[in-house]
């Protein structure tokens, strides 16, 4: 469905994309996992037109994207890692306006905002202002907002930052539950748990560039013997003990201490944004 071929975005002197190609088929759940400043967010920016890469091609279902005007955007919707919400306006009339933009007729319009508002579990705070509104709150509209266009490919550019679980987890259900409906979904992140619940494949990025993809089991191999020994060795009684009181089973445990060692392992260990 969606082809990224040699992408290559710089700032000045700074290469922030470099020669990035990634393919995501349709009815995916990809996840793109970087660590900050990896590029995910220029990368992202590009597919929707909102950046002019300086070399490379993107093709949606075949065909090149070209910039923003393109009418085969009209088939992504994109949840941008900056809310994009107009304070002043109530859930509603966010919605109306986002809706408008897109071209829906007034029917469709009424119909797909009464949509958004039940995906961001809104409906009851409809008429309130979104200044007055929780982070969580303010997430959970911004992905409604992608939605009202009825999208083939779903971008999200780390559409749970600073949510508390409930609203997480709120988000990951309607994504979830929309994967079932047949969108195709692009998730972009750098917390591993979310691309483990979420995501069948993933491409670790990390400065610029494409380090590793694959299935979470794929990747799991990547880690060198000795680290991927260490995490399947035998726990003793009392860690087990200690797993238990959080409740989790030591192969859950364990599975999460996979991924996560695999993305330090091929992203290392020092800060990215000091
Ligand atoms: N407008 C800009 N001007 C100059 N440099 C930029 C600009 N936007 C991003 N960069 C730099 O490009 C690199 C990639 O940034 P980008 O925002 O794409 O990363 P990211 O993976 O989205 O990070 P984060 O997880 O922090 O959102 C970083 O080194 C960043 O400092
Ligand atoms: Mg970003």
């Amino acid at each position: 469905m969606l082809e990224l071929k040699n992408l290559t975005k710089r700032y000045g002197e700074r290469v922030a994309v470099d020669r990035l190609s990634l393919c995501v088929k349709r009815g995916e759940r990809f996840g793109l996992l970087g660590p900050n400043g990896a590029g995910k967010t220029t990368t992202i920016s590009m597919l929707v037109g909102a950046l002019k890469p300086d070399s490379g091609e993107i093709l949606f279902n075949g065909e090149p994207l070209s910039g923003e005007c393109d009418p085969l955007k009209r088939k992504i919707g994109y949840v941008p890692q900056e809310l994009a919400l107009y304070e002043d306006l109530t859930a509603a009339e966010n919605l109306r306006f986002f809706g408008a933009v897109y071209g829906l007729g007034s029917a469709k319009l009424t119909e797909r905002v009464a949509y958004g508002l039940e995906v961001a579990g809104l409906t009851d705070r409809a008429r309130s202002r979104v200044r007055a509104y929780s982070g969580g709150m303010k997430r959970r509209l911004n992905l409604a907002a992608a939605l009202l266009h009825e999208p083939e490919l779903l971008v999200l550019d780390e559409p749970t930052v600073g949510v508390d679980p409930q609203s997480r987890n709120a988000i990951f259900e309607a994504l979830e539950k929309l994967a079932t409906e047949g969108i195709t979904l692009l998730y972009t992140t750098h917390y591993m748990e979310e691309v483990e619940r979420l995501c069948e494949r993933i491409a670790i990025m990390d400065q610029g560039q494409i380090v590793a993809e694959g299935t979470q089991a794929e990747l799991r191999e990547l880690l060198p013997t000795a680290q991927k020994r260490a995490i399947t060795l035998e726990a003793d009684e009392a860690l087990l003990e200690l797993l238990k009181s959080h409740g989790l089973s030591w192969q859950e445990a364990t599975e999460r201490g996979g991924l996560e060692s695999v993305f330090l392992h091929l992203t290392g260990r020092s800060l990215r944004d000091a």
